[in-house]
């Protein structure tokens, strides 16, 4: 693994239960908390304990693997009907990474097939093989994102956290920067910081120095000022949703960070496994976006920094439309300046 600068997995399922290293103390403490319960594993998913969309799918998925252990203990052949109530408490966590809904459809086409008997062999065999491919799916684009970035050395801009902590592990955008670092081709990496929850500060910061690949936080604020300078090649993100016309839904500032890199001729990369792809949804506008507690933008790390008696907006996620964006990588292939009919052909790839 150290080949690759992968040294970091968040999501574990370990001593037959479901174990997330706990990423509201990070980077100062490292705790995973361990879940048997598929309540808890809801309130963990809300509470941002484990957050970035495949990551939000793998543990879902493995709290369903929970919900069919203790349905079928209390109730023996009824955990079929009630293990449903436990699945619509795990959707209603999150509203915009699709992962999260795509990996309990998947979880519910299982437990269609399945019949009255103990269904926990067969629930972790699956949640197991949606985090499996996960890991695959991030090594392949890695690969392929890796092959667009020209040239050696150099730098890139991303923004969030698209890693290890995010996925199954390797990561998506940052699947492809550990693989163009291995590969030479970039030598260093700007995060953004990513407020106001920090992800780009806390975490991206944190993976990229465990696994020794060099790493320059910048304020969101600062990034249009780094790209005038010539200093970065690509910005590279991550997705929570990509409809059907290419228009990607990520972390808040991805948007300025796309439109910004428009401006300056720098090219704009989004990393995502086709779990992240909703063909339901014809255009960004229909991607529902959360809206997260406005203490978040007011205080910092429980403190507050705004003045008394100002509001807060705080949108979680914002939509990139697809005409700013140059290459979407995902495990069955690149779609160059996306359009309706490109992403459906990529979609019937297998
Ligand atoms: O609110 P978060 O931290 O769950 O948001 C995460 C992101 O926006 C990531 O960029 C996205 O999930 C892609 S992660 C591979």
């Amino acid at each position: 693994m150290s080949t690759r600068h992968d040294t970091i997995r968040a999501v574990l399922w370990q001593d037959d239960r479901l174990q997330l290293l706990d990423q509201r103390i990070l980077p100062h403490r490292h705790v995973y908390l361990s879940y048997e319960e598929p309540a808890a594993v809801a309130q963990a998913i809300r509470d941002m304990v484990v957050r970035g969309a495949p990551a939000i799918g793998v543990t879902a998925a493995y709290g369903v693997v929970l919900a069919g252990r203790q349905r079928y203990r209390s109730a023996g052949a009824a955990w079929r009907d009630q293990i449903k109530e436990d699945i619509a408490r795990l959707a209603a966590s999150r509203p915009t990474a699709v992962n999260l809904f795509w990996a309990l459809e998947r979880m519910e086409r299982l437990i269609a097939g399945l019949g009255a008997g103990d269904p926990e062999a067969a629930l972790l065999a699956e949640a197991r093989a949606i985090h499996d491919e996960d890991i695959a799916a991030n090594y392949r684009m890695g690969e392929l994102g890796a092959a667009l970035i020209e040239g050696e050395g150099g730098a890139v801009l991303t923004h969030c956290n698209t890693g290890s902590l995010a996925t199954g592990g390797y990561g998506t955008a940052l699947g492809v920067i550990r693989s163009a670092y291995a590969a030479g081709r970039i030598s260093h990496v700007y995060a953004d910081e990513t407020r106001p929850w920090l992800q780009g500060a806390r975490l991206t910061a944190w993976e990229l120095v465990q696994d020794q690949i060099p790493v320059t936080l910048l304020a969101d604020g600062a990034a249009a000022h780094l790209m005038k300078q010539g200093q970065v090649k690509w910005v590279i993100v991550g997705s929570d949703r990509i409809a059907a016309n290419g228009d990607v839904a990520n972390k808040i500032g991805t948007y300025s960070a796309a439109v910004n890199a428009r401006y300056h001729g720098v090219k704009f990369m989004v990393v995502a496994p086709t779990s992240t792809v909703d063909m339901s949804l014809a255009s960004g506008e229909l991607i529902p976006i959360e809206n997260r507690s406005p203490d978040e933008v007011l205080a910092l790390g429980g403190q507050r920094v705004a003045a008394e008696g100002a509001a807060g907006w705080n949108p979680a996620f914002d939509v990139t439309p697809a005409v700013l964006i140059d290459a979407i990588v995902t495990e069955r292939g690149v779609v160059f300046n996306p359009t309706p009919e490109k992403m459906a052909a990529m979609m019937k790839n297998t």
